[in-house]
């Protein structure tokens, strides 16, 4: 079912603490999950839920704004940090009472978007939800308090806990949803009485339970969506956390990898059915077709690959375009606006840039096609190289269809070889090859007459 964003609904994200436990000169939350800011993951994810997002930065505030630059959040800011009750007061004046309100943190970026639903879901016109999980070890969190009845009556904060209270294994995720005018009832009477001097979001409960608004608890669908990052060991698990839920979902969309464990995607990709992924794939805003297999340790970026193309070993593709039933690698490297028409090889050791490679054209070894055009069915023998700088500019050659190139030819651009040219292996060609002809410069091959190998000389005294 689509899901609409609801205009109801302030989501304030907490940004502003330091992370020094990073030990980084990057803010927290700018450091990526799947190739993606953290933040940029919880603003994208906060997004699907309702437009009104508003972001409390603070350290590295001018990082953070960089990074959310190009999405529609409002920032603000600030200054000291004070605790997380004067962390969402900072958000206030964003904020209009009719609104319901949805607490997100920067540094938790896995969090769901169903998990969420759920939490804004259940808060009714006057309660206060809270998102709250069972830990074996629920040590650092803030415990959540209930009556002998089961209602939720407090959050007690570690540093605060009695030894009682440190026992209690319902831990607060610090996600939480409430109505705006309660928040700004309550926030006021906030009070840093307390083990660190903070003003704590979670004395809201305590608050909420004295004004007799129903305090309700959900849990989230994966405990991992609730974990924050605080260090660069927690940052690998959710990495991996995430990447294992990536692999899940293409493999359920019909692709098969030969390891879950040992395929990375960042950013979007995209997958039709029936594809092959092998060990030790990166995949960056990838479009694949159907049919479509990559080999072993393959990095793909910015790329598009048509239906049955196949990518064999160690190919690096960036920023590319290709179509279908593409034969590419071992070893090849296209790079940005390389395009290879219907069933084109570039095959080992061959870079491809700015270049189309038209339908059936084939460039099977150890070649440099650069700032070009290789006609349909063209054949280009190994060692060809496009000469397409001259040091200060870059020119353009135009190889027609049907022509074949020897091995080990250099083409000075600009040139044109026309439509079925056939070029003689070692040429070096600086002018337009005539169509349908032989064209060729090399030396003439001579053979020395009464040549004499030359013999070792004897060394004097032996
Ligand atoms: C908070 C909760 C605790 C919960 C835990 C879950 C409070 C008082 N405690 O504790 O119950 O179990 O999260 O991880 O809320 N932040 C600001 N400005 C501030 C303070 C914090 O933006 O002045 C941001 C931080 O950058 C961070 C988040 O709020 O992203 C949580 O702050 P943190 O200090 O880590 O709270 P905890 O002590 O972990
Ligand atoms: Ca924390």
């Amino acid at each position: 079912m689509p899901h609409t964003p609801d205009p109801t609904l302030h989501i304030v994200i907490l940004a502003a603490g330091q992370g020094t436990r990073m030990k980084s000169r990057l803010p927290k939350v700018c450091h990526p999950i799947a190739g993606q800011a953290m933040i940029r993951h919880v603003v994208d994810t906060a997004l699907t839920l309702g437009p009104h997002v508003s972001v409390v930065v603070g350290h590295g505030a001018e990082h953070v704004k960089k990074e959310l630059a190009d999405l529609p959040v409002q920032f603000v800011t600030q200054s000291e940090q004070l605790g997380t009750g004067h962390a969402v007061a900072q958000a206030l004046p964003n904020i209009q009472p009719d609104q319901r309100v949805l607490v997100l943190y920067g540094d938790v970026p896995l969090i769901g978007a169903d998990t969420l639903r759920a939490l804004v879901t259940l808060e009714q016109a006057d309660h206060l939800t809270l998102l709250t999980a069972q830990l074996d070890d629920p040590a650092g969190y803030g415990r959540i308090v209930r009556s002998a009845d089961n209602h939720v009556t407090a959050i007690v904060e570690q540093k605060d806990a009695t030894a009682d209270q440190l026992a209690i294994s319902e831990i607060n995720t610090g996600f939480m949803a409430l109505p705006a005018e309660r928040l700004q009832q309550w926030l006021p009477r906030l009070s840093s009485d307390n083990a660190q001097g903070e003003y704590y979001l979670t004395d809201l409960v305590a608050l909420a339970v004295a004004d007799q608004v129903t305090v309700s608890a959900v849990h989230p669908e994966h405990a991992m969506e609730t974990q924050g990052v605080n260090n660069r060991l927690q940052l690998a698990q959710l990495e991996r956390w995430h990447q294992q839920q990536r692999a899940h979902a293409l493999m359920a969309e019909g692709t098969t990898l030969a390891d879950p464990a040992r395929l990375d995607q960042r950013g979007t990709v995209r997958a039709g059915t029936d594809n092959f992924i092998d060990v030790n794939v990166v995949l960056e805003n990838v479009t694949l077709g159907s049919g479509v297999t990559i080999g072993p340790n393959c990095v793909i970026r910015n790329s598009t690959l048509g239906d049955g193309t196949q990518v064999l070993p160690n190919s690096v593709i960036e920023e590319a375009t290709v179509g279908a039933n593409c034969l590419v690698g071992p070893f090849a490297r296209l790079r940005p606006d390389a395009v290879l028409a219907e069933g084109a090889k570039v095959g080992n050791f061959v870079e491809i840039k700015n270049a189309t490679i038209e339908a059936g054209a084939k460039v099977p070894h150890l070649t440099y096609v650069g700032d070009a055009r290789v006609g349909a069915g063209a054949n280009i023998g190994a060692g060809t190289i496009t000469c397409n700088y001259d040091g200060a500019n870059k020119f353009h050659t135009d190889i027609g269809a049907g022509a074949f190139i020897g091995s080990n030819s250099t083409l000075v651009a600009p040139v044109t070889i026309e439509d079925g040219a056939f070029i003689g292996a070692g040429s070096t060609i600086t002018k337009a090859a005539p169509a349908g002809k032989l064209t060729l410069s090399r030396s003439k091959q001579l053979t020395v007459p009464n040549w004499q190998r030359p013999t070792k000389q004897p060394k004097a005294g032996s």
